[in-house]
């Protein structure tokens, strides 16, 4: 059966105004997610004072969180004037176990979103933070942050195969064989896995290395080869590996998002 697309929501609102609303790139942006990007407010808030007209593009009021940004337009909030440049950030998140990376909370955990958050400078809590990836609720290490949502493409992407590198604790001792397979590619019930790098630390400790992110994938594989993972641990992806204490975050110098993470905007 041939699946139905669903226009996104800030294409209706460009084709409704007219194309000269894409901005020069060819890539439009729509204005609530354009204020969160550029650091004015979170898209939630951005949305709100949007409906309540507090928002004008080029001196009209705008009620249409969804409507296309063009470059250069005059964009005041409560009749302030704000800029739409937005500068690429990136955040490492050293994450404790027990909070989940997805932007609703059925089990009443917590949210990664909510706890980094409660603990950003005031600089930065006008920014809409979206996480590179996701962990498992009870997967502890390295997660990263951005406000822009090309670098989450580019970190999550399955053809570039950006390196992500975990330490599993793991039942039993997993022997050569096993390892072979890790390494050698086995096959989930969503398909075989890419060639990995696998090698142990201690008896019961696995490092490995993925270049794709499936969903719980090292769990799978390490499971697959007879050896159930007890904790998981991600300290690196790509050049970047983690170097702060659990329950704190940095922010990645641009170095680190360009020659770490082999990120150009642009
Ligand atoms: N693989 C998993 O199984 N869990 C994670 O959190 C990350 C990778």
């Amino acid at each position: 059966m041939a699946r139905k697309q669903r226009t996104p929501r800030w294409l209706e609102a460009a084709r409704r105004r007219g194309a000269e609303d894409l901005q020069p790139s060819g890539k439009p942006d729509w204005l609530a997610r354009a204020l969160g990007k550029a650091g004015v407010m979170p898209r939630a808030q951005a949305e709100a004072a949007i409906r309540e007209g507090r928002v004008t593009l080029d001196g009209r009021v705008e009620r249409e969180p969804f409507a296309p940004v063009r470059a250069g337009v005059e964009v005041r909030v409560d009749g302030q004037m704000r800029s739409l440049d937005a500068p690429v950030w990136a955040l490492m998140l050293h994450k404790p176990a027990g909070r989940v990376v997805h932007g609703s909370d059925a089990e009443g955990v917590g949210t990664v979103f909510e706890w980094l958050r409660e603990r950003l400078t005031p600089a930065l809590l006008g920014y809409e933070w979206l996480a590179v990836g996701r962990l498992d609720r009870d997967t502890t290490g390295l997660l990263l942050f951005t406000n822009d949502e090309r670098l989450v493409r580019h970190g999550t992407s399955p053809e570039r195969h950006l390196a992500k590198r975990y330490v599993a604790a793991v039942e039993g001792t997993p022997d050569e064989a096993a390892l072979r397979r890790l390494r050698e590619g086995l096959v989930l019930e969503d398909g075989p896995t890419r060639p990995a790098g696998a090698r142990l630390r201690a008896p019961d400790v696995v490092e490995l290395t993925l270049t794709e992110g499936r969903h719980h994938q090292v769990k799978r594989m390490l499971a697959a080869v007879g050896h159930p993972v007890r904790t998981l641990h991600r300290e690196a992806v790509g050049g970047v590996t983690l170097d702060i204490p659990e329950g704190t975050w940095r922010r990645l110098e641009d170095d680190e998002v360009a020659r770490g993470l082999g990120f150009a905007p642009g």
